[in-house]
Parts: structure tokens; sequence; C-alpha cells
């Protein structure tokens, strides 16, 4: 099964497509997780995107067609992927098509996970996140055990670059013009798409979430 986790910056996407992954064993395919690691690694990559997400905008179609290429190509996802993130612009969605179609695979549904903009800016305003095994916190209202210590792994949390609030809200808007559009895109294609109501704690948005999609 191949799902894509829609939603705003901070609409909890990494939270629930981690729930999600490791309920239906599916693999989570996070572009902004591999540009971070990229960034922290300083690839060529890395370098070439820090700036980029550090203002909010969109790194080239071109750069993350190549990584998630990349990781597919790898097999990681042999029983589906979890797409977060991905795809965020148009050429995106029709090269996950393309290379889907390669693997003999499709999109199975496209999860929308809504959230109020202000609910969200104070979100990221809490978040904490473990750069060495991608688990997420928040400091007001999931905070770890030992403060600044990932539950975990015992790694050292830490507050992403691009969540300032002035960030968030441009971030916010290239979301509205550049990645919305493309529910519309999934919906004339005919794919099942669900929207969920992020807005309430974890557990419930994760079982809403759940209860929408076909059984595994
Ligand atoms: P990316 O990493 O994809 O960021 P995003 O889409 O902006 O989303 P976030 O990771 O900020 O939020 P989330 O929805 O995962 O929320 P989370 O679960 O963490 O992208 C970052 C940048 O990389 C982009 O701006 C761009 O530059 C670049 N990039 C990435 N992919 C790209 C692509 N495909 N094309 C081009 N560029 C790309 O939750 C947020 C907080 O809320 C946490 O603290 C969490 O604990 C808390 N929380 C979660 N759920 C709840 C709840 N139900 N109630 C209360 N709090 C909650």
């Amino acid at each position: 099964m191949n799902v894509i986790l829609f939603g705003a910056p901070g609409a909890g996407k990494g939270t629930q497509g981690e729930l999600l992954a490791r309920r239906r064993d599916l693999a989570r395919l996070s572009t902004g997780d591999l540009l971070r690691d990229a960034v922290r690694r300083a690839t060529p990559l890395g370098t070439q995107a820090k700036r980029t997400m550090e203002a909010g905008e969109l790194v080239p179609d071109a750069l993350i067609l190549g990584l998630v290429r990349e990781v597919m190509a790898s097999g990681a996802g042999a029983d589906g992927y979890i797409f977060d993130g991905f795809p965020r612009t148009l050429p995106q969605a029709e090269g996950l098509d393309a290379l889907l179609q390669e693997l003999g695979e499709r999109i199975d549904a496209v999860i929308v996970l809504a959230v109020e903009d202000e609910a969200i800016v104070r979100r990221l305003s809490g978040r904490l996140s473990c750069p060495a095994c991608g688990a997420i916190y928040n400091r007001y209202t999931d905070a770890p055990r030992a403060e600044g210590r990932c539950d975990r792994c015992g790694g050292t949390l830490t507050q992403r670059a691009d969540d300032a609030e002035e960030t968030v809200r441009r971030r916010l808007d290239v979301y509205r013009e550049q990645t919305e559009p493309l529910i519309a895109f999934y919906r004339a294609r005919g794919v099942p798409l669900h929207e969920v109501d992020g807005d309430g704690p974890v557990e419930s948005v994760h079982e809403a979430l759940v209860a929408r999609l076909v059984p595994a």
C-alpha cells in the first residue's frame, strides 16, 4: 500500500507517518528528513539545499526526485511507502507516478491532515526533534522525560532552524501556493482522498486516520 500524507508544515505528518508506518509495516519516506540528513553530513546536495530550507522555500524538483528515486531503488519499502512531505509540486507528483509505474505500483490513498494556521505556529515554536533517530517531541504538549534528551535513543534534541515564526509563515504560504493544488490533481485522478482533522490528541488523530484506510 502506498499512501501520501499531505498537510501544512507542522500538521503532524511526521508524527502520524511514524505511527502509521509501524502499525502497517510500511516504510516512511520523508523528503524533509532525507534533506536534513544531507545537510548534517554536508553532502553536495545538503550544501545546495541548506539555504533554501532555512528560507522556507522548496528545493528544486530534480534534486528531490533524484533522492526519492534512490530510496525507492533500494527496495526499502517492499510493502509500500508512506510519502511524507512529498510530492509538493506538480512535477514531483508526475515524477512519483512515473517511478511507481516502473515498479508496477500506484498511490492507494491520499490523506490530508487539516490544522489551523495559528495552531501550527504554536506547535512549531515548541517542536524538538532527534537528529539521530527522527523522534519528534513538543516542549508544551509532548515533552521528553529528560530535558533535551531523546526518550528513544538518548540523542540530543534540537530545534529546527526553519521553525522560527517568520519562516513558518512563509512555509505556510508556499504550501498553499504550490502544494495544496495537488489535492485537486489526485482527486481528478480518482485516487481515494481523505481529510482528517489533525487537531485532536495524537492517538485520536492516528485512529481517525487508520479508520479511513482500507484494512491491510
Ligand atoms: P519537511 O521536513 O517536509 O517539513 P514540513 O512539511 O514543513 O512539515 P514539518 O516536518 O514541519 O511538520 P509535520 O507535518 O511533519 O509535523 P510534526 O509531526 O513534526 O520540509 C522541510 C523543508 O525541506 C521544506 O520547507 C523544504 O525547504 C524542504 N523540502 C522537504 N521536502 C521537499 C519537497 N518534496 N520538495 C521541495 N522541498 C522540500 O509535528 C509538528 C509538531 O507538532 C511537533 O512538535 C509534534 O510533537 C506536534 N504535534 C504533532 N501532532 C500533534 C497533535 N495532534 N496535537 C498537538 N501537537 C502535535
